[in-house]
């Protein structure tokens, strides 16, 4: 098909302007003021937290992409015979890899009509509906580059065919249960009256396991855990010193959810003091340590 023609096919709009950067400023301001101090995990996305959660998702030791994805495979026929869906709207659809599974079983059915991703990086939305409409003829895509905490009104209403959400990802983890619920119902927005709500969520399973995927060999979830402050560097003209963090998640039973943390590492605390950190001594356990410090 020309280009001319499938012209139409592809519209992308953005809610996002400079009010994101106060967002993040409000985020941040807010956040590293708290005695356990916190960012949305949606700041993690820029162009390079975006392309590093890619290569997370090929990870050997990272198993919800590959689990999810067999998982919709097995049954994602059932579901378009289910919904009857002609429209699938993603929320967080990063490369849309997963929507394609969705999209080739509506296509199977002779359903499918129009695919709207809504996320908030807009490099990942632009690629990802380049590479669909060359790959899909006759799919109509939206893309709504936004938050959807707060533009899931700005997604476009059903165009008269059921339609599917789609969250996918365990992306509803980031959320604390009073945010969690908030999405939710906001959900029921973009569903419609006759749509359908299909979620990913991880399962709680031996923590070794779920660890494992948060702590991989290559350092590659260290690397978008770091990227965070690099993002806040860049955008709010601060100057954390990455390499001064390191990177820990471990699972929380209690609340059942991965913690991803950045642990100040001494030197940090030396270098905002105007030391800087000579020699390290600990014993064998590292139960205590003692060391010595000069002027920086
Ligand atoms: C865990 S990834 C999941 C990506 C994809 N759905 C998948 O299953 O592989 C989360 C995605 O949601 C996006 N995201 C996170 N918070 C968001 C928010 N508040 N509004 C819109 N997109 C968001 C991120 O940019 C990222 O692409």
């Amino acid at each position: 098909m020309s280009e001319a023609l499938r012209a139409g096919a592809v519209r992308i709009e953005s809610f996002l302007s400079e009010t994101e950067e106060r967002c993040l400023a409000e985020d941040v301001r807010d956040g590293l003021t708290r005695p356990f101090k916190e960012i949305p995990s949606k700041h993690f996305y820029d162009t390079r937290g975006s392309l590093l959660f890619e290569q997370i998702c090929g990870l050997p030791e990272y198993y919800p992409t590959r689990t999810e994805t067999q998982i919709l495979r097995d049954c994602a026929d059932e579901v378009v015979a289910r919904t009857g869906a002609g429209e699938l709207v993603e929320l967080g659809s990063g490369e849309s890899g997963k929507a394609r599974i969705l999209l080739n079983a509506m296509a199977g059915a002779g359903t499918l009509r129009r695919y709207i991703a809504i996320d908030v990086s807009e490099s990942v939305v632009r690629s990802a509906a380049d590479a669909l409409l060359r790959d899909y003829n006759a799919l109509c895509v939206h893309g709504v580059i936004g938050d959807f905490e707060r533009h899931l009104d700005r997604i476009p209403e059903p165009d008269g065919v059921p339609r599917l959400v789609a969250l996918l990802g365990g992306t509803i983890a980031n959320f604390p249960p009073a945010s969690r619920r908030e999405l939710l119902r906001g959900s029921r927005g973009p569903l419609g009256p006759r749509g359908r709500l299909l979620l990913g969520t991880d399962l709680v399973k031996d923590r070794a396991v779920i660890e494992a995927a948060y702590n991989d060999s290559q350092g590659v979830t260290a690397e978008f855990n770091r990227n965070l402050l690099q993002v806040v560097n860049r955008k709010l003209d601060a100057d954390f010193a990455t390499e001064a963090f390191d990177h820990a998640a471990f699972f929380d039973r209690e609340q059942e959810w991965i913690e991803m943390r950045l642990r100040a590492r001494l030197e940090a605390d030396y270098a905002a003091a105007g030391l800087r950190l000579d020699r390290w001594f600990t014993g064998p356990e590292s139960l205590f340590g003692l060391s010595l410090a000069a002027r920086a």
